[in-house]
């Protein structure tokens, strides 16, 4: 972690001076599905806790770089800024709409930010928070004073609506959320702790083909497959609860807190089961896990900042509160950040 005294420079603190989020108009409920594939509302919410998420139309313009805008805005706004205050924006997405421009410039475009910087973070479900540490450390090491960080995907594009695609079709939904990132004379707020971890075997667990050598070995190339997520639910299920405590804990221990010392956890909304049982691993108080599955699904990069700005505008998170950022996800990747806000 920074200390952010490199020579010459005045040691700075990190806020996080605005939140926002946005969300595609059209809903896809549990029983929308049921007349896609063979499942049921009552099997989807007793195995995920989901009951509903927003997909995108592109037709109607939506698109991961206009959910990434459009929340950057609301952030920008919420933090009393403008565009072009920004010195660099970051998108943390795994679907970006092209390869070559990032989501980022077309989201400085979209926003009309200027010259700033502009790169997109792929670490899937753990990007965001990956992007919290990177982004804090550049503030912190004094090199950029104001960061637009965004969390963004649109995996109903990489979806198969049909029965061979059900156990990962009803888990995913599209949406956007965003920070701004402030360099602050008070030294005391910023990143407390933090972790970013990898498990490169792991890959195979969760991928998007895109040709025959994609498929890891052992599977038999597939056509039908290309531009799907394949996802092994049952084993990344396992993973999940196995490595969130496990994050948990090394986070706490770095910082030297007990469990209880942090108001609110924001954790990457992946399965409502796997937070309950983080939850009881700990004995927090329910209202101290933050979940709005229920209403959105699984949004990849988005989830952890939509909880955020969902938390910050309901008044359960104010200045000066203890926050941990929490995710895992494709990679296989996981990370934590916790902030004294
Ligand atoms: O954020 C990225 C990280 N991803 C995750 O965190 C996902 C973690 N995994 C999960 O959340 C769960 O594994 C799922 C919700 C994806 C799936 O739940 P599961 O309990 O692991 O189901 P499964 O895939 O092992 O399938 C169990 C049964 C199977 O039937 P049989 O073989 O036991 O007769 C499936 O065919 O449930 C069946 N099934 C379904 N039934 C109704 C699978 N999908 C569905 C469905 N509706 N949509």
């Amino acid at each position: 972690m920074s200390n952010g005294t490199s020579s010459g420079r005045r040691p700075v603190g990190v806020r996080i001076a605005g939140t926002g989020s946005a969300l595609p108009a059209r809903s896809l409920t549990n029983t929308d599905l049921e007349r896609l594939m063979e499942t049921s509302d009552e099997w989807i919410v007793q195995r995920t806790g989901i009951r509903s998420r927003r997909i995108i139309d592109r037709s109607k313009g939506e698109s991961t770089s206009q959910l990434a805008g459009e929340a950057l805005k609301a952030a920008l706004a919420d933090a009393h800024l403008s565009p072009t205050d920004l010195d660099l924006v970051i998108v943390a997405t795994m679907t970006a709409e092209m390869s070559c421009p990032a989501s980022a410039s077309l989201v400085v475009n979209h926003i009309g930010a200027g010259q700033c910087g502009a790169f997109d973070l792929t670490a899937a479900c753990s990007g965001f928070v990956y992007g919290l540490n990177i982004a804090h450390d550049l503030i912190r090491g004094g090199a950029y004073r104001t960061v637009g960080l965004v969390g963004a995907d649109t995996l109903s594009n990489l979806m198969d609506y049909s029965n061979a695609g059900r156990s990962t079709a009803i888990i995913f939904g599209d949406a956007a959320g965003a920070v701004v990132l402030k360099a602050t004379d008070d030294t005391s707020k910023g990143v407390i702790a933090q972790a970013m971890h990898s498990d490169g075997p792991g890959w195979k667990e969760i991928y998007v083909p895109r040709c025959v050598q994609d498929f890891p070995e052992g599977v038999a190339p597939d056509e039908s497959k290309y531009e799907h997520v394949q996802m092994n639910g049952a084993s990344v299920f396992k993973f999940a609860v196995g490595t969130f405590p496990k994050l948990i804990e090394e986070t706490l221990a770095k910082a030297n807190v007990k469990p209880s010392d942090v108001d609110m956890y924001v954790c990457h909304q992946s399965n409502q089961r796997i937070l309950t049982a983080a939850r009881e691993r700990f004995g927090l108080a329910e209202d101290k896990l933050y979940i709005n599955i229920d209403r959105y699904g699984n949004t990849v990069a988005a989830s952890v900042p939509l909880c955020f700005d969902e938390l910050k505008k309901s008044g359960r998170i104010r200045e000066g509160a203890k926050v941990m950022f929490v995710a895992f996800g494709g990679g296989l990747t996981w990370g934590s950040s916790l902030w004294q806000l």
